[in-house]
């Protein structure tokens, strides 16, 4: 198979005026990434050589977010909503360059695996059995669901599809089939153009419909086969509840990936993964964390309960939370630890250095083995410009100090506890930057007796 040229044809024409919302539909995210770069993402990985995506004429920003993710395609205007075959042809240049399978898949269908793509594109591959049952110029991926209302049903003769009705054509006895079109195809290129040419719009929506092509190949002696799918695996999103829907059984599918690659997760439903995320085995994830884009965690890094993870990241036997925050840009070294209650943010941690209670770093750089005491804050922003604080190996940072950038603490330096830090500390110095203490004597006890007179 692998030697056959491929195109998907991704269909992002769709109003989608369900969603309720300024963006394209299938700009709409599941696991922070938009739904039609999952699609696309499924092609690639199912041996897709060229992507064609077929927008509408306002959906222009569909296109830069697939190039921002990497995806090499060409972009097609169906300047007026006609029809999934009429978006179809929409691609037709990229159809005349003449591939070997085309793959059409629909953008607002963002749970497809590359797997289930690959297994209709065997279907359709000459050198595999051409007359074994099974075989067939077009696979139409379809789904079983007691519930078919709404979908085009596949109809069915002698193992071969030779029609589909869409619901508002069906007769009721075609209305009562529960086998439906998922609405994903593969077809050999080859004649597939002039078959998309011939479809009509007679129907009750004036539309080109794709499913015709599946009549009109029957007609013709071309055999179409339905390739089976869980109903799962083609939701279409049309509303936020079936974007919520479709990012609940994404997030099943990862946690189950994730504990198969030897992740433990205590409580797996109460974990968010992104698209991205990469752990490594025998970390453990606790209760109710949530990880961002763009988080990597190698092994045996413990994420206790409650973290907030993204753009980060985390080094072997690191140790994080419970309620940390871990924002972009934070990178933590070997057995570093972060604690409750903590916020990183563009920041090097070293080494076994502990941001253990209740502190904001930010823009900064840490070496090794520091110690940074509860409530240390990184004042980084003088509500115009942005500073870096850099501290040394070794350094040891009092409870509750603010150190005022741009500022450095030298390796082995100590800061006393309750300082505001706004001069260099040189390696191995003590800085006290806090009033000195005085003691009064008496003074408390002759403050309560006076209060105590004054009481009617
Ligand atoms: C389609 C199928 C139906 C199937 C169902 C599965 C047809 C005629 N019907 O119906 O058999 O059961 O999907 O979900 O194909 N689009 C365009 N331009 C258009 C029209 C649609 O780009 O002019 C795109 C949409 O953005 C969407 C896809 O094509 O990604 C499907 O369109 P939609 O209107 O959702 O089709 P359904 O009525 O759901
Ligand atoms: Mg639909």
């Amino acid at each position: 198979m692998a030697e056959r040229s491929c195109l998907a044809i991704i269909l992002a024409a769709g109003e989608g005026t369900r969603m309720r919302s300024k963006k394209p539909k299938v700009l709409h995210e599941i696991a922070g990434l938009a739904m039609v770069a999952h699609v696309a993402a499924a092609t690639k990985a199912a041996g897709v050589d060229h992507i064609a995506l077929v927008v509408g004429p306002d959906a222009g920003r569909v296109g830069a977010v697939l190039e921002s993710e990497g995806v090499d395609m060409s972009v097609w205007v169906q300047s007026e909503r006609r029809g999934t075959a009429h978006a179809v042809l929409a691609a037709r240049t990229a159809l005349e360059a003449g591939y070997d399978d085309i793959l059409v898949v629909f953008a607002d269908t963002p749970l497809i695996t590359p797997g289930l793509l690959q297994q209709a594109r065997r279907v359709i591959d000459p050198d595999n059995g051409r007359d074994a049952a099974g075989h067939g110029d077009i696979a139409v991926i379809g789904f079983r669901s007691d519930n078919p209302f709404g979908y085009g049903r596949l109809i069915e003769d002698k193992g071969q599809i030779i029609a589909i009705r869409e619901e508002r054509d069906a007769s009721s006895a075609e209305k009562a089939i529960t086998l439906c079109n998922g609405g994903l195809m593969a077809m050999r290129g080859v004649g597939a153009l002039s078959l998309l040419d011939q479809i009509g719009n007679d129907n009750a929506k004036d539309e080109f419909y794709l499913t015709d092509i599946v009549a009109l190949a029957h007609e013709q002696g071309r055999r179409v086969v339905a390739v089976e799918a869980p109903h799962e695996e083609l939701l279409g999103v049309n509303t936020r509840a079936e974007l919520a829907a479709a990012e609940t059984i994404w997030q099943r599918r990862k946690r189950r990936q994730m504990m198969e690659n030897g992740v433990t997760l205590i409580d797996p439903d109460s974990v968010h993964f992104s698209y991205d995320t990469q752990i490594a085995s025998d970390v453990t994830v606790e209760p109710q964390v949530f990880f961002g884009r763009n988080v990597r965690v190698a092994g045996d890094a413990v994420i206790h309960a409650f973290s907030h993870i993204e753009g980060a990241d985390i080094a072997e036997g690191v140790s994080v939370g419970p309620f940390a925050r871990l924002r972009p840009g934070t990178v933590l070294g070997e057995n570093a630890k972060v604690g409750n209650f903590c916020e990183i943010k563009a920041a090097t941690i070293g080494a076994g250095t502990k941001v253990n209670h209740l502190s904001y770093i930010g823009d900064a750089v840490l070496g090794s083995a520091a110690n940074i005491g509860a409530g240390t804050i990184t004042c980084n922003y003088d509500g115009v410009n942005k500073y870096r604080t850099e501290i040394g190996h070794k350094a040891f940072v009092g409870s509750n100090s603010a150190l005022v950038a741009p500022v450095r603490i030298g390796d082995g330096a100590y800061v006393a506890s309750g300082s505001v830090v706004t001069q260099d500390v040189p390696a191995d110095a003590l800085a006290v930057a806090r009033a000195r203490q005085t003691n009064k004597p008496e003074l408390a006890a002759r403050i309560r007796s006076r209060a105590k007179v004054k009481r009617p």
